[in-house]
Order: C-alpha cells, then structure tokens, then sequence
C-alpha cells in the first residue's frame, strides 16, 4: 500500500463537500487541511468530514508540509492567484471550473506550470467523464458521424435574483467573469468542444434581460462557431427561463446525427440503419445516477470518477484525463464570446486544445 495521499482543500462553500466526499471514497487518500477566508465555513466543513487542520489563510495550507495535493473550490477570479501559488509551494492542483475569470490569469496558471511541469494540474470539468459524453466523443474520433457538418448546444436554467445576491462574487466580471456562459452553460460548451476536437473563433453576442439592477453580467447569450476540423455551430445560453436546467447537444455529420437532451438520445438518425439502432440503444442505456449525496442532481455523478483520475494521475505521475491546458480551452471560448460581443467581430481564440 503505496503512503496516503493527503488533500488540501480551499474554499468550504456549495462544492467543496463533492470533492471531500469524493476523495474519502478512495483508498489511502486523507483529506487533511480545510481553508476558507470565512472561518466557520473551514470548521464546518472540517466538522463535518473529520478534517484536522483549518485555516483561514491559503498561505498557511500551502506551507503545510502534510498535503501533498490540493482541490481549489473558491470563486473564478481567486482561482488563478491560488492555483500559481500551491503550484509554486510544489502542491498539485485540481482546480475547479470554470479554470480563471481572465486570459491574463490563464496565462499566468500556464506559466507557473510549466515552471513546476512535474506537478500534476487538472481542471474540473467532470461531465467530461459522463458515460454518453464519453461514448460521443468517441463515436466523433473513429468518424462514425462522417465529415462533421454542425454541433450545437443550448442551456436553459434559472438563478433568480436571491441566487446573485446570496454571494458577493457571483454575476460581477471582477469575480466571477460573467454569469450564465461562465458558470452554468460552460460545462455544456466544454462537452461541445470536446467532442468536437476545438474551437477556433467565435462571434458572439450577450445581454442581461431580466436581472437588471441584481448583476452586472449577462443573462443570455448565443454565439456561432467555427471548430478547428472547420464545421460550424452554435452556443445558446439563459439563467433567466422556467425551463430549469435544461440542456440540448446536437452533433451532425453527414453519415448521422445525434440530438442529446440531458445526456439521454432524443433523436437518432443514420445512413447506416445498424449504426442508428446501436448508437440509439448505447445512448437510451445509460442510466444518470446521483451518487454523491452533497451534489446537487444536475452536477451528474462524475466528481468522483473525475477525483479518482486525478489521483490516480498524481501517483502515476501522468497528465490527468482533463488537463489544464484542456480546460483552458473551453475559458478561452467563453471569454472569446464575450469580447466578440463587446467588439462587435469575430474573434479569433488563441492556439489551445480541449
Ligand atoms: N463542477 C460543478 O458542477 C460545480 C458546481 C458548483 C460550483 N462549481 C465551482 O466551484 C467553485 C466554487 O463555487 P461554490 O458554489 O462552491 O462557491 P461558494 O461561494 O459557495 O464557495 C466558495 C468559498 O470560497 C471561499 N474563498 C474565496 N476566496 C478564498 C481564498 N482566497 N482562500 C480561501 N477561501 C476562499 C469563500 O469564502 C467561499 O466560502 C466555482 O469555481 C464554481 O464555478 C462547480
């Protein structure tokens, strides 16, 4: 039995409970240090999952010899500061979506890994790992669609005012870099570029419609894609519609396409008649589990797998299955979206893959 792994976390709000939970189910793997500015979100959490060291001060957890990795789960600005500074104290670093609020704070994460690339630093994007996720993408890789054609997505939920008032960060640029694009609809634009092998511009559009006077970002946006093969798609995005998380994802090639809702095949069609009843059938098999009980349902039920791959990688020593540098791609695209809005142009993405 190889010493166990001991974790740091920082930032003891709504997920950090998904990440302790998640690494308790692993083997030799202790979560050691919880760290939040607020003190009794610390002790809480610490209470609550049996953690021995709190702090209030990431300074402090970073100096703490005893962990060997830690899970950043604070707002998107802090996550850049924080992710350069465990990577400089020599901790590995999973980071949580979306991986920093500015492509000055990508860049900076980039660069303080590349000065410790020993250290394994992956983001969270843990629908990556969701099962019909996973079997799309590779259903794209070995072109059972064909040439692809079009992918597209929409997300449709609701954070009502009381949701933007409840924390300071959430719907400023400053902290959280956005609203809908860059906290909900991102791991559905992610899964999109995923599979569909990068983005390399955008020309987007964003408005704030119903949450004047409650935030300053945007409500709802759409924007067209030009994807690095050369297809084309869409983005579509609201927090401001009753049709609570909701989402569709359509993939067409022109051997077949695919139309998701909620991860389930809603519309299925091939050239090849054999191909079309398998990939309907994979698609209606998959069954969504809930299988931590501190998520909420429509986080899906992949922190742990994605958590077990991480620490997998970091005794391995191997790049995670979600890089850093991958999830950077999907903030490249969001932020992308928000300067072509702002600049009125298409607006080329720098070379980055998913
Ligand atoms: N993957 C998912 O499905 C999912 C779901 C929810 C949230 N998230 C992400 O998780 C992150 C946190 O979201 P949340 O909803 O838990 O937020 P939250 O506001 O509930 O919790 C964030 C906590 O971080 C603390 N914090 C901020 N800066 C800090 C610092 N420098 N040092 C220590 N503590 C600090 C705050 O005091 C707060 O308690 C965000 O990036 C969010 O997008 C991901």
């Amino acid at each position: 039995m190889s010493a166990p792994l001991r974790i740091g976390v920082i930032g003891c709000g709504i997920i950090a409970p998904a990440h302790v939970e998640s690494y308790q189910r692993l083997e030799s793997v202790e979560v050691v240090h919880a760290c939040d500015l607020v003190e009794e979100k610390a002790r809480g959490l610490a209470a609550r999952y049996g953690i021995g060291r709190t702090s209030t001060d990431a300074a402090e957890l970073f100096a703490d010899d005893s962990v060997d990795a830690v899970s950043i789960c604070t707002d998107h600005a802090s996550h850049a500061p924080l992710a350069e500074a465990a990577l400089a104290a020599g901790k590995h670093v999973l980071c949580e979506k979306a991986l920093a609020a500015t492509t000055e704070g990508l860049d900076r994460m980039m660069a303080a890994h590349q000065r410790r690339p020993a250290l394994v630093f992956g983001g969270v994007f843990q629908h990556r790992f969701d099962a019909n996720i996973q079997y799309l993408k590779r259903l794209v890789d070995r072109g059972a669609l064909g040439t692809l054609l079009t992918g597209a997505v929409q997300v449709r939920c609701l954070r009502t005012p009381e949701y933007y008032r409840s924390d300071t960060w959430r719907g400023t640029w400053a902290e959280e870099g956005g609203a809908v694009l860059i906290n909900q609809a991102i791991h559905f634009i992610d899964a999109l570029c995923w599979i569909m092998g990068g983005v390399r511009a955008v020309a987007g559009a964003y408005t704030n419609r119903t949450h004047h006077g409650v935030m300053e970002t945007e409500d709802t946006a759409t924007a067209s894609v030009r994807f690095a093969s050369g297809a084309l798609g869409t983005i579509e995005a609201t927090c401001s519609s009753h049709m609570d998380w909701e989402y569709t994802l359509s993939l067409h090639g022109h051997e077949g396409g695919i139309d998701l809702r909620r991860g389930k095949g809603l519309k299925v069609s091939f050239r090849d008649p054999a191909r079309e009843e398998e990939v309907a059938r994979v698609l209606a098999a998959e069954e969504d589990e809930k299988v931590i009980d501190a998520g909420r349902s429509y986080y899906g039920a992949s922190h742990p797998t994605q958590i077990a791959d991480f620490v997998d990688a970091v005794r391995a020593r191997r790049a995670p299955f979600v890089t850093a540098a991958s999830a950077r791609h999907t903030v490249d695209v969001v932020l992308g979206i928000y300067r072509s809005s702002r600049e009125d142009r298409w607006h080329e993405l720098p070379p980055s893959t998913p």
